[in-house]
């Protein structure tokens, strides 16, 4: 399959007889996709019952004709006002029990059973009339699952489908008392409809009571994206995907994903870099107009692992954005640079978002392809160019990783529901490890927490782990490579207790966590060969070898070449040194790359980007500033 490009369009925003003219200019650009109608259903049912897909009709004809692949997504992020005069009970409700209004978007409880229906219906409307519709070649469902914070929702209707949950899962509240350990503070239940949610209590609810909320509402939102899936598959053989967020770490991605055929997500890297990530000043000052060099591609890796290997860039940030709390405009080259890093990570598609730039509504400030005017906006001659580029190049792909990062959703809900510090955060975690595998450019595979085989892999790291499921314990022993864990992995049961006998418990390792501690910002625990410790540090009892101490004595590092625990998050230096003493154990090639240059190995190719605003001499070669260059793999 080719690399292909695409861009998000909104019909329904402009006076038809520019649709055509819109069409032949996306096609001469080299643009393969056109996603629409994801947020239209006032539009296609303006009145409760009555449809009105005239337009729709029209528009996938004007743009099919035109040579271009339709994505239609389902338009269940945006319910028209009227719903809300039918189910007034539907949005969801926030943490201090205030309901979130009508008036932009995702204004729904993921548990409302009237809405739900409702989602049913106008999902049936659109796969019986378009699911063999020979331009529809993909369907994408809602838009962006847990964006705005929408995942939690503290609703009557949340309260109902928690106690069934609840009930299906402990069966008596005996169960659940014993599990919860709900003797503490008397928190004891007669009935589980005495439950409530996890809100409004006077000091901290109990953690595993909040767990249990989590696991239900992230299984809430994958039974309402499966309700859809269910139905499109009755009446279209069409790939489906979901657009997922940067940084959402509120719901499963791999139990969502598992219901589609294509992982997709929308990659905004200027707007992450101010809005989304922990950094220096100095460093969001050198990416001002680039994005993080590991932020974006570490979601291209995960998104692999969430789609099975088919995954998309849906939206790509194509110019300024207007939701960050400041917008510059992208370095020339970064739309091109963005979008060749995606296809390097097996991208099979990338989509701009937006066409035009619209002249109303909360977006009007957010870059297009094409100005408000429509004349070209700076981002279409860069996609055009890579359209160029990769219409000369050999087909998409990816290689596999040199190591591989597990990644566990659960595990975030864990460290929110007891940090323990009040900076511990297990995505800043992983990405710490992610990004320090990435400077020394290494291809990285991510892998979710029940894999069952890690044998493909030299080197093998699960930072921050909660809970190790026996399936995974047994992969770690079965591992001929080196699994490096910790801090605080295994650290939970199931029941968000404290393991008898300590963690980690990790088999072939006399370690246990006898203690930890949680460090201010300015406080740390130095190790021996002159980092530290930053942000955790644990004491570790028993009598693994000692690969790191600390100085005042203790183990920092304990194991051997098949399976080390470290007992604290190190500062950035000691971990890339940490990792590259692993990575030279195990013979894994490491580059020890420039200061903003990351590589990327794809089927055939090798990538290399340099995200700096200078240009850099590496090997021999310049590569310029915001630029790519690739070359043959033998
Ligand atoms: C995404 C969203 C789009 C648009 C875009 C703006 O999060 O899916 O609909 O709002 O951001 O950057």
């Amino acid at each position: 399959m080719k690399r292909s490009l695409g861009v998000c369009y909104y019909p329904e925003h402009w006076p038809e007889d520019i649709w055509p003219e819109d069409a032949r200019r996306m096609k001469a650009a080299g643009l393969t996709w056109v996603r629409i109608g994801e947020f239209a259903w006032s539009r296609l049912e303006p009145e409760p019952g009555q449809c009105a897909f005239g337009w729709l009709d029209r528009a996938i004809e004007t743009l099919g004709k035109a040579g271009l692949r339709v994505v239609l997504g389902t338009p269940t992020a945006t319910p028209p006002r009227w719903m809300i005069d039918q189910f007034p009970d539907m949005l969801a409700v926030d943490a201090q029990g205030h309901p979130r209004k009508f008036g932009s978007r995702r204004h729904y409880c993921f548990s409302h059973r009237g809405y739900l229906e409702a989602c049913r219906k106008i999902v049936t409307e659109l796969a019986t009339r378009y699911g063999r519709h020979p331009h529809v070649a993909a369907w994408q469902t809602d838009n962006e699952y847990g964006c705005h914070d929408t995942v939690l929702s503290y609703s009557d209707a949340a309260r109902t489908a928690f106690r069934d949950w609840l009930a299906q899962k402990y069966q008596s509240a005996e169960a659940l008392n014993r599990a919860w350990g709900n003797v503490f503070w008397s928190m004891d239940y007669r009935s589980l409809d005495e439950i409530d949610l996890p809100n409004l209590t006077v000091t901290e609810p109990n953690p595993a009571h909040v767990m249990d909320f989590r696991r239900f509402a992230s299984d809430q939102v994958v039974a309402f994206n499966r309700a859809q899936v269910d139905i499109l598959r009755r009446h279209t053989h069409a790939p489906i995907a979901h657009n997922y967020m940067g940084r959402i770490t509120e719901f499963d991605h791999f139990k969502l994903g598992a219901d589609l055929d294509i992982s997709s997500w929308d990659s905004y890297p200027i707007g992450f870099l101010s809005d989304r990530l922990e950094a220096s000043a100095e460093h969001k000052a050198a990416y001002l107009r680039q994005g993080d060099p590991d932020f974006q591609a570490f979601h291209h890796d995960l998104y692999r692992a969430v789609g099975r290997g088919r995954w998309w860039v849906m939206e790509q940030q194509p110019g300024p954005v207007n939701w960050a709390p400041f917008n510059p405009s992208p370095l020339p080259g970064m739309v091109r640079l963005w979008t060749w890093e995606a296809f390097a990570h097996g991208a099979e598609a990338v989509c701009y978002f937006r066409w035009r730039q619209a002249p109303f509504g909360q977006e009007q400030m957010h870059a297009g392809l094409l100005r408000p005017d429509s004349a070209p906006a700076p981002g279409l001659a860069e996609a055009a160019q890579v359209a160029q580029e990769a219409a000369q190049m050999p087909e998409a792909g990816c290689c596999a990783g040199d190591v591989a990062v597990i990644f566990d959703y659960e595990s975030a809900w864990a460290w929110e529901t007891q940090p323990q510090g009040a900076d511990f955060n297990y995505f800043r975690l992983v990405f710490a490890w992610y990004r320090a595998l990435r400077s020394l450019g290494l291809n990285i595979d991510i892998l979710p927490p029940d894999t069952q085989d890690l044998s493909r892999w030299k080197l093998v790291l699960a930072p921050g782990l909660a809970t190790v499921s026996p399936a995974l314990m047994t992969a770690i022993s079965d591992c001929p490579g080196t699994v490096l864990l910790g801090p605080r992995t295994n650290s939970k049961t199931v029941d968000f207790a404290i393991p008898e006998g300590l963690p980690p418990g990790l088999p072939g390792l006399d370690a246990r966590i006898a203690r930890v501690e949680s460090l201010p910002p300015g406080v740390n625990v130095p190790l021996e060969g002159g980092g530290a410790f930053v942000h955790w540090a644990e004491e570790i009892e028993g009598t693994a070898p000692v690969l790191l101490g600390r100085c005042d004595g203790s183990a920092a590092l304990v194991g051997d070449d098949r399976c080390a625990y470290l007992g604290g998050w190190p500062d950035d230096a000691t971990l890339r040194t940490i990792l590259q003493t692993l990575c030279a154990q195990r013979e894994i090639e490491v580059f020890d790359l420039p200061e903003g240059v990351r590589k990327r190995d794809a089927s055939g190719l090798r990538f290399w980007f340099n995200h700096r605003a200078q240009p850099v001499q590496w090997n021999g070669f310049e590569i310029p500033a915001a630029g790519v260059f690739w070359h043959g793999l033998d």
